[in-house]
Formats: structure tokens, sequence, C-alpha cells
């Protein structure tokens, strides 16, 4: 008996950094870009919640959710829709929006899942090259063609840390085809506080041709229970009802994320704790020649193009110490690695940890 003949699928899979978690308790794990100092007490409470109903079916619509959402952020109830992790959210548009041979067009180095959800359904990707890390408009539109249906970009961008401003997002909505869809990844945008920054959705509430990613995996602190939501015109958020799995947001998920995205203090903290352990440990890498992205998001990109040892056996350095970090061979990106900021005492081990490994190389 043989096993019945199923479509070939040509991509890289997707492979998380290194956890550790489940071996060794004891690991620090910066690889991930978690949440530095876990979920609001908001949201622990919910934990010790007896009476939630897990024997019925979660609501299909994640109205609770959506209405507190709305509520928050200021944005059309209507227009959301929740997924299991924003994950879902990207490959359900790569589902509403790609036949095989279409085009979709990413910066260089962006988050793994664009190129694989569209490459799933044979799609063609096309890497726009990036200046220094950062994202080209120039370099986007010279990659469009007939062919070209969706754009992604996460702002700011997962792994370089950097980040289009207001004009520039404006200039590459004007400049792209309208027929385009510009997908903006907001995953990160909690933590940018620079003054010419503005979030996606704050930027493209009414734009119809623009879609927005949301994750509470983050700042929020819920990456395990996945769930995220996308935003955009209700035409396509119709559509995506009608593919969406008809349960995919589980009821403890949204439980948490509605009592999560209510708690300012805990967003306010969060933001304050990266700013502060961002910027000290940007500069205490800068005297041992490794350059970073500014803090505009919860991990540093470290460069060690100038420093006198590699990315690869600083890192065989860290595990010896039991530190994870993110190599960064499957987004190409040469003798660079990424760190998630970590809460205080992690960041302090790794400041020590770092301190060691010079002093004897
Ligand atoms: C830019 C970006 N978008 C989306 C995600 C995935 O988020 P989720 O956990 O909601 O699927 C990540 C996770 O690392 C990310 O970096």
């Amino acid at each position: 008996m043989s096993v019945p003949k199923f479509r070939n699928i040509n991509i890289e899979v997707y492979k998380p950094g290194k956890s550790g978690i489940n071996k060794n308790k004891n690991y620090v794990k910066l690889s991930a870009n978690e949440s530095s100092l876990g979920v609001s007490s908001d949201v622990k409470k919910i934990f010790k919640n007896k009476n939630l109903l897990i024997n019925r079916y979660p609501d299909s619509k994640s109205k609770g959710l959506r209405r507190a959402i709305s509520k928050e952020v200021k944005c059309d109830f209507e227009k959301i829709i929740c997924g299991a992790g924003s994950d879902e959210i990207i490959q359900m548009i790569c589902q509403l929006y790609l036949n095989k041979n279409d085009e979709v067009i990413l910066p260089e180095y962006s988050f793994l899942m664009y190129r694989i959800y569209s490459k799933i359904i044979g799609a063609k990707v096309l890497f726009s090259k990036e200046k220094n890390f950062k994202i080209s408009i120039e370099n986007i539109i010279k990659k469009v063609t007939k062919k070209t249906k969706i754009v992604f970009l996460a702002n700011p961008n997962n792994p370089t840390g950097t980040y289009l401003n207001k004009s520039e997002l404006i200039t590459l909505r004007k400049k792209l085809n309208k027929k385009i869809l510009l997908v903006i990844d907001d995953a990160y945008h909690e933590y940018n506080l620079k003054k010419d920054y503005v979030s996606g959705l704050d930027l493209f509430k009414r734009t119809k041709n623009v879609f927005i990613l949301r994750t509470f995996s983050k700042l929020y602190g819920l990456a395990s229970l996945r769930i995220g939501w996308g935003y955009g015109d209700k035409k396509i958020i119709n559509a995506l009802y009608k593919i969406k799995p008809p349960f995919n947001v589980n009821l403890f998920a949204e439980r948490c994320a509605t009592k999560a995205i209510s708690d300012k203090g805990f967003v306010k903290k969060s933001v304050r704790h990266n700013t502060f352990w961002g910027n000290k440990i940007k500069n205490f890498f800068s005297n041992y020649n490794i350059s970073t992205n500014e803090i505009v998001c919860n991990f540093l990109l470290l460069d060690f193009k100038k420093c006198k040892i590699s990315s690869d056996l600083f890192m065989k350095k860290l595990l010896k110490n039991r530190i994870i970090i993110r190599g960064m061979k499957e987004y190409k990106i040469k003798n660079c690695l990424r760190l998630s900021i970590g809460n205080s005492s992690e960041n302090k081990y790794l400041l020590k940890v770092v301190k060691k490994i010079f002093k004897n190389v």
C-alpha cells in the first residue's frame, strides 16, 4: 500500500529559535521577543477562574474581545477579525488574495511567515533590498509587476529593528499601485516612542487597501495562548470570515486578551522597562564595537561586523552560560544575532556574562 500522492510544497520550514526551556528551567531565553514582564496581574486572575465553560465551543467571532479592542484602540468593531496568533491572519490573507504564480513583495529581511504562507499557495516571493537594514520604498516599488498582489512589512521590522516613519509610509502607499494590498504588521508598535513614528492602524484606519496585523504575543505576554487580530476594510473582513476556521480562537485566549488590552498600566510599565533596559544594553554593547538598531521594539539586532569576535563564537559562549539568543541564519543576515530584552535580573545576568566573555577573548 502506498501513501496517496500529495502536493509538493517547496518551502523552508519555520524553525523557532532555540528554546531549552523545557529541558532545563535555568536557561535565560532571550530569543523570541516575548514579553519581558510576563502578563498583567489582571490576566493572572483569569487563570484562577473555575467557571469558564471550557466544555462549550467559544464564540466563533470573538465578539467580547473585538468590543474591547474597538473601545481601547478606537477602531471599528466590524473591521476586526481575531486569529490564533497574527500568524493565522497572515495565512488567511494569503489564502484570500493569492493564486498560484501571483507575486508577493517582502523586504529582504522580514518575518519568515510572510514568505512561508505565500509559497504554500504557490505564489512567487520577491525580496526588495534594504539599505543599512532599513526597508527601502524605492526598492519595493522597483519589484512591482502586474502580478503583484500583496506587499507585507512589519513596522518596526523584525528582525532588523528599524522602522519607516509616518511620511515614508504615506509615500509608500501613494507610490504603490492602488490595487496592491499593503499589509502592515504592527506587532511591536507599542515599544516605538519616536516622534516621527505612527502605527499602521493609526495611520491607515480608514484606508481600503491597507490591512493591519496586531498580536497579543509580544508586549501582552500571551504568546502561548495564540491570539492576534487583523483590521481592514469590511469587504476584506467579511471575506476572511468565510474562510476562517469556525472556532480558531479559544475561550481562554479571548478572555485573557480582553483583560490584557484594558490594562493600560501594564502597557506603560512594559514600555518604560523596555526603553530603560534597551538603551542600557545598546550602550553596553557599543563598548565592544557591537552596533545595534535604536530602541523601537523589544529586541536588538547585534551586528558583529566591527567586533573582535564573530557572532557564532559569541552565541556559543552565551549558550555555555545558559543564555539563548536568536541566530540569523534563516534570515540570511551575516554575522548578526537578535537579542530580546529580558526582565531586570535576566538583563543584569546577560551584562555580567558579556563582560566576562570579553575579558577572556
Ligand atoms: C513581525 C511579527 N509578526 C507576527 C509575529 C507572530 O505573532 P503571533 O504570535 O501573533 O503569531 C511575529 C512573531 O515573532 C513577528 O515578529
